[in-house]
């Protein structure tokens, strides 16, 4: 009698689920599918959107767990963009594999953001200049030291400059990437506002710290889509002007 397999390895697993011809896990592309630069929104429509609306010949690479990768052209020059999904854990899967499997030299996450400065309003544009962190995945790598997660200095210039030479000027410095959304104190957020943190989101730490790991470059833009402060949010028409000025910033960055 044949003796059944144990799926005891993780080359076991991938073999059994057809996987065993991909470079990564989570990411489906072949050798070369994927640009050296690249957009990360957190959400995979998102990718499809940029891709149909801001690249020329752009083309799917993945659709595993419907987490939708594509590559295309900006400008004639060669472009990818990934979905990243929410929160460090997830980010941290696909910017791993994107680093480490498929070579990419700089990755530009574009995304939103919850405002914790009276002077940073909804649309606001804002670079991450570093990112804090509540997260626990730090605390794991670093054994409880604390980490600086920086963006790249060039990528900062670069997307200041473009801002700049649009009229725009967007809010510089520290956020916060937290593992919470639904905090169980909503005051939290002063904490970091006191010490000089501009909004809140759930992924820039991570994404700059795997750069700082892999000799990459990385930087976070984030629009403004809600207040901790006023509690306002931002209607569908103002995130749709936020966005399409962001994607500006973000594209003329990538090919700079
Ligand atoms: N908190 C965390 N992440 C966010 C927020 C927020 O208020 N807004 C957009 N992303």
């Amino acid at each position: 009698m044949r003796k059944p397999r144990l799926l005891t390895s993780r080359l076991h697993f991938f073999e059994a689920n057809n996987y065993s011809n991909s470079m990564s896990v989570h990411i489906a592309a072949k050798p070369g599918e994927i640009a050296e630069t690249i957009l990360l929104p957190g959400d995979p429509l998102r990718a499809k959107f940029i891709a149909e609306t801001f690249l020329e010949n752009a083309r799917r690479y993945n659709e595993v767990r419907s987490m939708f990768g594509y590559t295309g052209t900006y400008k004639g020059k060669p472009v990818s963009v990934q979905g990243t999904g929410m929160g460090i854990p997830s980010i941290s899967i696909y910017v791993n594999e994107l680093f480490r499997d498929y070579g990419v030299k700089r990755a530009i996450r574009i995304g939103t953001a919850g405002s914790i400065r009276e002077s940073l309003k909804i649309r606001d544009l804002v670079i991450a200049l570093s990112a804090c962190t509540d997260s626990g995945a730090n605390n794991i790598r670093f054994g409880g030291r604390n980490y600086a997660p920086t963006a790249s200095f060039s990528l900062v210039k670069q997307a200041w400059d473009s801002a700049v030479s649009r009229g725009w000027k967007p809010a510089v410095g520290p956020v916060v990437s937290s593992d919470m959304f639904y905090t169980e104190d909503p005051e939290e957020w002063k904490l970091w506002a006191n010490f000089g943190c501009l909004c809140v989101e759930m992924e820039t730490a991570e994404l700059y710290t795997l750069a700082a790991k892999y000799g990459r470059e990385a930087l976070s833009l984030l629009t403004i889509s809600d207040s901790l402060i006023s509690h306002e949010i931002t209607s569908a028409e103002e995130r749709q002007t936020a966005f399409t000025r962001m994607m500006e910033v973000a594209l003329e960055t990538a090919i700079s």
